[in-house]
């Protein structure tokens, strides 16, 4: 058997040889197989010269690619592991076929200090996938004193948000705007502008009336939006906006960066799946935030992919238990889970069901992300990330995902990696799975089940 020391690890790893795949190239999609040794692609071809020990895995009728990159993934710990870990949250995320994710930071204590934050990148060094932090941009996420943006640059935090909340005062959000673009990293935003949302739970339209619950209209983010665009623009700051919902966030953003705004914008799958009409049930594994809307936001935000006016898929993962999911729709948390399910609603929805090439599904879900979150080659990562996001080439280190475009399987919240089971789409049947997530030239999965 061919064991060899990996330098950076030092974790004995077998070499690997997928074999059978379309591979995602440079030059496109081409059949091969591809070799990987100490962590790094090593050949791509056909009739390899394997060598005897190889692990072979299987791609046969499968798609090898990048693996994905997860912009916005609340991973629970500290504060709330019945929940979530970091250990459990990202075997979901490899198993959802993501090699990297960024957790978001509002945890209990909130990732605003320079220790809490390499408690979080400590944890996630040792887990199935790559974990990024975006760091709080205010102490406590409370919207007022700046968080030490400078100290926690230094660790590698690339992105800054308060998400869970916006950033309500328009002074603190253009000083942190322009903090940021002093240290050259991100500012995020969770656009939710709280007077004009009122406390509504639910998108504010014929829903919200029917069920007699309050609503928070449309323009309760794209204010946010707006601001936001404006002071980037006046301070030449780069801006990154998440979870964009509505069919105004995604006329504003491309108006801004037809006027070249260095923005990019995120979407979530249940923002480009589901409707507001699914509140009928009064059941709160549909409560999110920003909330469910009507069909022509979601038409909008599909086209915001087509064109690119949206940059990348964002799960926006969400776990809560049982226990608070089953309090009345009004007190029970917003969220639901994401990471297991996000591939296949891409593929189904944007591929299958709007003409998305697969080249494009793998720029929205791994290549575009991998850049926003400064994980790519020409990224930061100083606290020892590798690249993600990009094309299956020799020399590349081995973050790769094989997945079977014919698969389909039924949602089992229950059977889930995740801790939580609050998936909207229990029962459902999703077309597209993952087969093989590969982590610097290690399988974590296999044939659709974690290693470890
Ligand atoms: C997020 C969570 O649960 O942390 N919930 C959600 O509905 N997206 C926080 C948030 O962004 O509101």
């Amino acid at each position: 058997m061919t064991i060899i020391q990996t330098a950076r690890y030092g974790m004995a790893q077998e070499a690997l040889a997928i074999v059978g795949g379309n591979v995602l190239t440079q030059t496109g999609l081409i059949r091969a197989d591809v070799m990987v040794e100490e962590g790094i692609v090593t050949a791509i071809g056909l009739d390899l010269d394997l060598p005897v020990a190889a692990k072979v895995i299987n791609a046969a009728g499968c798609v090898v690619g990048p693996g994905f990159v997860d912009l916005h993934t609340h991973l629970r710990e500290p504060g709330k592991e019945q929940a979530e870990t970091i250990a459990t949250g990202a075997r979901a995320a490899a198993l959802g076929g993501y090699t990297a994710v960024v957790a978001m930071p509002n945890t209990d204590p909130v990732l605003d200090s320079a220790f809490v934050v390499r408690a979080v990148l400590d944890l996630g060094a040792v887990s199935t996938c790559e974990v990024a932090v975006a760091g709080a941009i205010t102490v406590g996420r409370q919207g007022e004193a700046l968080s030490p943006i400078a100290e926690l640059a230094k660790l590698g935090v690339q992105l800054f948000t308060d998400d869970g909340s916006g950033v309500q005062h328009g002074g603190v959000a253009r000083r942190a705007l322009d903090y940021c673009r002093g240290l050259g990293v991100t500012y995020a935003e969770h656009c939710e502008d709280n007077a004009i949302a009122a406390g509504g739970v639910v998108h504010e339209g014929e829903w919200s009336a029917k069920l007699g619950l309050p609503g928070q209209p449309a323009s309760a983010e794209e204010a946010m939006v707006a601001r936001d665009l404006l002071l980037a623009r006046e301070l030449g700051a780069r801006l990154h906006l998440l979870h964009l919902s509505t069919q105004g966030s995604v006329d504003l953003v491309r108006q801004a960066k037809a006027a070249g705004i260095k923005v990019t914008a995120e979407a979530a799958p249940h923002h480009f799946t589901l409707t507001d009409a699914t509140l009928q049930s009064y059941d709160a594994v549909f409560k999110v935030n920003p909330p469910l809307r009507p069909d022509h936001h979601v038409q909008a935000i599909i086209q915001g992919f087509l064109d690119g006016t949206i940059d990348a898929v964002a799960t926006d993962h969400a776990p809560h238990t049982k226990e608070t999911k089953d309090l009345p729709f009004d007190e029970a948390p917003p969220g639901m889970l994401g990471l297991e399910t996000a591939f296949s609603l891409t593929y189904e929805r944007l591929v299958l069901g709007a003409k998305m090439s697969i080249e494009q599904l793998f720029q929205v879900m791994s290549t575009n992300p991998a850049r926003i979150a400064g994980l790519d080659r020409s990224g930061a990562r100083p606290y020892g990330h590798t690249p993600h996001g990009e094309l299956v080439a020799v020399g590349n280190v081995a973050n790769l995902v094989v997945v079977d475009l014919d698969a389909t399987w039924t949602v089992d919240g229950s059977s889930f990696a995740s801790l939580a089971a609050n998936t909207p789409y229990e029962g459902r049947v999703m077309h597209g799975a993952i087969r093989h997530t590969v982590l610097r030239g290690e399988p974590v999965v296999l044939e659709g089940v974690a290693t470890r």
